[in-house]
């Protein structure tokens, strides 16, 4: 099997490894399609023309905070919570990335990002969920992905912690495939142990194939559940089961709408939202050229100010359309530095990228949604990711608490309560899932002076 793709290098120590070893070696290689790999190799120095693209793109269509005011607002709202109230919506919350920027020992879902709580991400994506369902008086079910590398570390602690007050029912979880990773130089595929492939999760575009490879999908269907919140780990912020971006979804009859953030800056590292022939893409930031980075409209203002923020809303019947096209999403090619086991069985720990890896991006989608919408919010009410480990300028978990515990200031000052400036305070789901459910608490501090959690139990 191997012989004819140039890769009988892994088994160089088959005559050494004990029978699970050989077992697991080849189960992996027999998962792996080699002809997919040796065309994405073959790939890896044509680049799409991005710069050529982007010259000709326009920005995205959109609604901006300011079309989001008054009747139009409320007409959003409305419809949102009545599909939430309907059963219509589900979740989709994606925690498979190997979060090796944080250097945290954990699955990224694990980690304590509260500002005064020490809460795990997880546990305010699952409060934040619950919430919502109760709120709106239906069922909310959650559909978890993970990774081999993230999945048995999360089932456990979601075990333990029992769902975080969801019933088993509505939490679904499962788990994305991976791709091997090739020599940069010869494309042959890597081992990260002499009975093991180095196999990493295939992006968060992997999403699609594992709904379906899963059984997600029927479980949808047998729910009812038509669209499908998505939003990823990292992000503490994500306002699940936002009403009126659920409305100007389903307003729009759109297939995939995505949350936008206007960029500070023409360099902002966001993926930038544009329309290219008809079609919405992402383009990333590092493939849009400088020139049209930098390009303002006559008022002063970027043209592509658009910035992606990984909160999207995706009609199923859509997923499955995606799924009967092959190739929908492509694979993206990049080069990493992958620690592996040599040809003599030496540990290598390479300083420079030295191999390539493939991942799947979840927006790439989006150029075949009919009826694409991008909504715009403010950043400090809806992204915060938690990506850097601390000293990094920007998403280290310091600073993502910082828009926590900006956020729940605000929340409560516009309710009418005292917050002293410098103090840290931090509103759990269960207490307000938002501005609107600060405002209706009875029970509200009147003014608040040192480190305060507000919590509740349900
Ligand atoms: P990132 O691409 O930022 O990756 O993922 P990461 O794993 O968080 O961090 P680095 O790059 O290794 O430092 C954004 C979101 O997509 C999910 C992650 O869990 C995170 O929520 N993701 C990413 C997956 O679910 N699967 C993947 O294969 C990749």
């Amino acid at each position: 099997m191997l012989k004819p793709h140039g890769q009988e290098q892994l088994l160089r120590f088959w005559g050494e490894l004990d029978d699970a070893g050989r077992q697991q070696l080849a189960r992996q290689i027999e998962a792996v399609d080699f002809e997919q790999i040796a065309a994405l190799y073959e790939q890896r120095s044509e680049t799409h023309d991005w710069a050529a693209l982007a010259r000709r793109a326009s920005p995205p269509h959109a609604v901006r905070i300011a079309d989001r005011i008054g009747k139009n607002a409320d007409e959003g709202r409305r419809r949102g919570a009545e599909a939430l109230a309907a059963g219509k919506v589900g979740v989709l919350l994606v925690a498979g990335g190997q979060g090796s920027r944080l250097g945290f020992a954990h699955a990224k879902g694990l980690f304590p990002i509260g500002p005064v709580s020490g809460a795990s991400l997880l546990q305010i994506h699952f409060e934040k969920t619950l919430v919502t369902a109760r709120r709106h008086g239906a069922s909310v079910p959650l559909y978890m992905m993970t990774s081999p590398v993230t999945h048995d570390e999360q089932v456990a602690f979601l075990q333990e912690h029992d769902r975080f007050g969801i019933s088993a029912e509505d939490v679904v979880l499962f788990c994305q495939g991976t791709m091997p990773a090739v020599d940069a130089a010869s494309g042959k595929l890597l081992l990260a142990e002499r009975d093991s492939l180095f196999l990493s999760p295939d992006g968060h575009g992997g999403t699609v194939a594992a709904l379906s490879a899963s059984g997600a999908l029927p479980d949808m269907r047998r729910r009812g559940i038509e669209h499908l919140f998505y939003l990823q780990v990292d992000n503490p912020l994500a306002p699940i089961g936002d009403t009126e971006f659920i409305g100007d979804h389903l307003i729009a009859d759109s297939d995939f709408t995505s949350m936008a953030c206007a960029k500070q800056t023409p360099h902002d590292r966001l993926g930038n939202f544009a329309r290219i022939d008809g079609r919405l893409h992402v383009i990333e930031y590092s493939d849009l050229p400088d020139d049209v980075a930098e390009r303002r409209d006559a008022s002063g203002s970027l043209v592509f100010w658009a910035g992606s923020v990984a909160i999207h809303i995706f009609r199923v019947a859509f997923i499955e359309r995606m799924l009967a096209l092959k190739d929908a999403l492509p694979f993206h090619i990049a080069r990493k530095k992958v620690p592996h086991v040599n040809d003599v069985g030496e540990r290598v720990e390479p300083k420079k990228p030295n191999a390539l890896k493939f991942e799947r991006f979840i927006f790439d989608l989006l150029p075949h949604a009919n009826n694409p919408l991008v909504v715009e919010y403010a950043e400090q009410e809806v992204f915060a990711p938690v990506k850097n480990a601390p000293g990094a300028r920007r998403d280290t978990p310091e600073y993502v608490q910082r828009f926590m515990v900006g956020q729940h200031r605000d929340w409560l000052r516009a309710a009418g309560t005292r917050v002293a400036d410098g103090v840290a305070v931090e509103i759990s789901p269960r207490w307000a899932l938002d501005a609107e459910g600060v405002a209706a608490r009875a029970d509200r501090p009147r003014s608040i002076d040192k480190t305060t959690y507000l919590n509740d139990a349900i």
